[in-house]
């Protein structure tokens, strides 16, 4: 049973726009020339049979883009539906001041770390970031809001420092850069994943999983904000996942879950019609890398 956090405020169709962004994360993969929705492959009836639909997980939510979404997403142009443009995500900034992430100086690894916000902010905060996405224009994009006068200033102050490559998530055993953090550090303490496991398909996730189990050192934590299977219709992608789907994820392979809370995902404003912003329910998972491997 989930060690409930504090609840959730009341559900507020006006504070959680989440149909409106997904309306709006469709007709970009449009834009792009892909298909409305890219399901997971077509697969035949057997192959259904999945681990997860055995434990009565909903396959309604199988639904990802596809990675090429991702591969070619230009953040310059604006209009990423994540793209805080400056902020990090509540939950990773309340995590870092409630002293999860460790002292100042602690090396974060930042999945699927998008246009660098999160890592940013961390950095700025002291810590020592290296993040990797598979979007080179995330990529580019985090490293020029680095270089921003006031962050590269922020970040010098704390004594921080932040790096970004690209790399795949489901190819880190050939990412050379964090690889050889990794073999630097004695694998990493922390690692951050904020909405990138939830953009995965089941495949995916478990490939990530494994990848990333091997980079970090026993005792090491992952902290992982995706969107919770709470959110109501209507509603596209990314994946709502649910507390057996996480608790399934990281119960095995070299992970078990410390903590599973819910937590509330900030969205772009101009995604929002209220003043209150625009916001989605989440999960905020804390793994930890158990002594197998
Ligand atoms: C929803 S965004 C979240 C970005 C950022 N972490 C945040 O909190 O704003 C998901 C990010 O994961 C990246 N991504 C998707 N698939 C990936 C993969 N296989 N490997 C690395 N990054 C990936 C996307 O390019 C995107 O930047």
């Amino acid at each position: 049973m989930l060690a409930l956090a504090p609840r959730l405020p009341a559900f507020r169709p006006e504070a959680c726009l989440f149909s409106t962004p997904c309306v709006a994360d469709i007709f970009a993969a449009r834009t792009a020339g892909l298909p409305r929705m890219c399901a997971t492959s077509p697969q035949p009836e057997q192959e259904r049979l999945t681990r997860s639909s055995l434990l009565g997980f909903s396959s309604a939510n199988d639904d990802v883009l596809p990675q090429s979404y991702f591969e070619r997403l230009d953040y310059q142009e604006k209009g990423v539906p994540w793209d805080l443009r400056g902020s990090p995500q509540p939950p990773v900034r309340n995590a870092a001041q409630a002293g999860a992430f460790g002292p100042a100086g602690t090396v974060i690894l930042d999945c699927g770390c998008g246009a660098g916000d999160n890592a940013n902010w961390l950095a700025s905060r002291g810590y020592n970031v290296l993040g990797f996405d598979l979007s080179p224009s995330a990529v580019a994009t985090a490293e020029e809001r680095a270089a921003a006068e006031e962050m590269a200033a922020a970040i010098e102050v704390a004594g921080g420092a932040v790096e970004f490559v690209q790399a795949s998530a489901m190819e880190l055993h050939a990412a050379p850069r964090v690889q050889q953090r990794a073999d630097q550090l004695g694998g990493f303490e922390i690692a951050l994943d904020s909405a990138l496991l939830h953009c995965l398909d089941d495949a995916a996730q478990r490939t990530y999983l494994s990848g990333l189990r091997k980079l970090m050192r026993p005792g090491g934590r992952a902290y992982i904000g995706c969107f919770s299977d709470a959110n109501p219709d209507p509603w596209s992608n990314p994946r709502r996942l649910s507390e057996a789907q996480l608790r399934d994820l990281f119960s095995n392979d070299g992970w078990r879950v410390l903590e599973l809370k819910e937590a509330w995902y900030e969205r772009p404003r101009e995604r929002s019609t209220s003043s209150g912003g625009a916001w989605t329910m989440a999960w905020w998972c804390t793994a930890e890398a158990t002594d197998m491997c």
